[in-house]
């Protein structure tokens, strides 16, 4: 059976305080409750993740990153490595995030490097994939996203320690999430483009998230599609009590 991630993404979101409060406040939540079959799981800035990491020794957290260079080490000003990451004990990072790819220009070819690297240093890579409403509008969405998986996973090696994540662009940020049956469509065919290419089972055991406008009101409904395994929720993970509330939709499927 494979796991429900409830994966907060904080993009460059709260400060050290506020950080400090959440980490502290979910600890508390995890060390009481069952995590089931539920991952609960946060990307924050760089700054916040020793926080993260402690949290995590003491619960069931796991803490990722939002982002990783493709190089090893060495003269590149406001970076960071693998290496860095693993060394301290990062287990997630998210790849190729629209936001990377819009604003920070981020191609398939260096993200294809960058799931390498990360692969090299045992951190699990979290793909992101998805259209923007003017390719979904001209009827591409499903080429986009295989194109876009394609070129990113060349010569990766795919296990259950890759993660992908549906983010339609035109969903993110933008209080729109797509329907749960659109999210279902789009997961189903992740799903068998990764049977075809890489075998029945590696695709029955590889996690989808979907991302983008995820919230605890439609978070439910989300999760009752079959090829839905979890959330990548930005705006509605920034707030422990609505993340808490998230991980108790997720317990209890
Ligand atoms: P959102 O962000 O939940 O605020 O739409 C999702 C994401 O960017 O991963």
């Amino acid at each position: 059976m494979r796991k429900i991630y409830i994966a907060g993404n904080w993009k460059m979101n709260l400060t050290f305080q506020a950080a400090d409060d959440f980490f502290f406040q979910l600890a508390e939540y995890l060390q009481d409750t069952d995590a089931g079959n539920t991952q609960a799981l946060i990307c924050p800035p760089y700054t916040y993740m020793e926080l993260g990491t402690d949290t995590a020794d003491k619960s069931s957290l796991a803490i990722g990153a939002q982002n990783v260079s493709q190089h090893d080490n060495g003269a590149y000003s406001g970076e960071i490595s693998a290496d860095i990451l693993s060394s301290m004990d990062v287990e997630y990072c998210l790849v190729g995030h629209s936001e990377r790819r819009q604003f920070f220009l981020e191609s398939n070819t260096l993200l294809n490097h960058k799931i390498q690297k990360l692969r090299e240093f045992f951190i699990k890579p979290i793909l992101c994939v998805g259209e923007s409403l003017s390719e979904r509008e001209a009827g591409k969405a499903f080429e986009i996203v295989q194109s876009q998986l394609d070129k990113c996973l060349e010569n990766v090696k795919i296990d259950n320690d890759l993660l992908l994540a549906y983010e339609p662009v035109w969903a993110i940020g933008t209080g729109k999430t797509a329907s749960p049956q659109q999210a279902q469509e789009v997961h189903n065919m992740i799903r068998t483009w990764i049977a075809d290419k890489y075998g029945k089972q590696i695709a029955i055991e590889l996690p989808i998230l979907y991302g983008g406008s995820v919230k605890p009101a439609n978070l439910a409904e989300l999760l009752a599609q079959p090829d839905i395994d979890g959330g990548l929720i930005g705006g509605a993970a920034l707030n422990i009590e609505s993340y808490i509330e998230m991980l108790k939709i997720a317990q209890k499927i």
